[in-house]
């Protein structure tokens, strides 16, 4: 587990970019926190670090959004908020976002059971006014090395 206080909506943007570098498809993170507590602005400098030529933008109405690279490779936004009907989750193809690529999952736990079991999830929570406590951890192998990755840049300064 890894414990990070970011102290401005541009310093979660930092670590988000960081993470987005080293994002490959098949890459599954986790984005828990209640409303407001900086999920979709960590995933704008996740999408930026990664490289996409789109902007980042709330799903909240849509769902997924899927985002574009230069080199034509893809990652998936996707908003469990409004998913509150099992029949939805699924029509949701988990499987085929992530044989194209990293898939990013705000309310995850209401996905339940869909998400993968080796992932990253990362628990947001709101301090106070621009202070977010944000909390990493590595579930699986794969996930253990990005974590590491994240500690690094950190630990060089953000
Ligand atoms: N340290 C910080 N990290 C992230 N966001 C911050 C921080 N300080 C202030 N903010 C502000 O808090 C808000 C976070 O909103 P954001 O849309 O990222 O939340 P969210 O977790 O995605 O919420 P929702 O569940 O509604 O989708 C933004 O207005 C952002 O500018
Ligand atoms: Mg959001």
């Amino acid at each position: 587990m890894l414990e990070f206080f970011s102290r401005s909506a541009e310093q979660t943007r930092r670590i988000g970019a960081r993470l987005g570098g080293m994002l490959q498809a098949g890459d599954v993170i986790c984005l828990q926190g209640n409303l407001g507590a900086g999920k979709t602005t960590f995933t704008q400098g996740l999408a930026q670090g990664w490289g996409s030529l789109d902007t980042v933008s709330s799903p909240t109405f849509i769902l997924v959004n899927m985002y574009r690279r230069a080199d034509g490779g893809r990652m998936f936004h996707l908003d469990g908020y409004r998913l509150d009907s099992a029949p939805e989750a699924e029509e949701l193809d988990l499987d085929s976002m992530l044989a194209e690529g990293a898939l990013v999952v705000e309310w995850p736990e209401r996905l339940d059971d869909l998400i993968p079991s080796e992932h990253l999830w990362i628990g947001f929570e709101h301090i106070e006014d621009e202070t977010r406590q944000m909390k990493f951890h590595a579930r699986g192998i794969r996930y253990d090395g990005l974590l590491d990755g994240i500690r690094q840049s950190i630990v060089g300064g953000s």
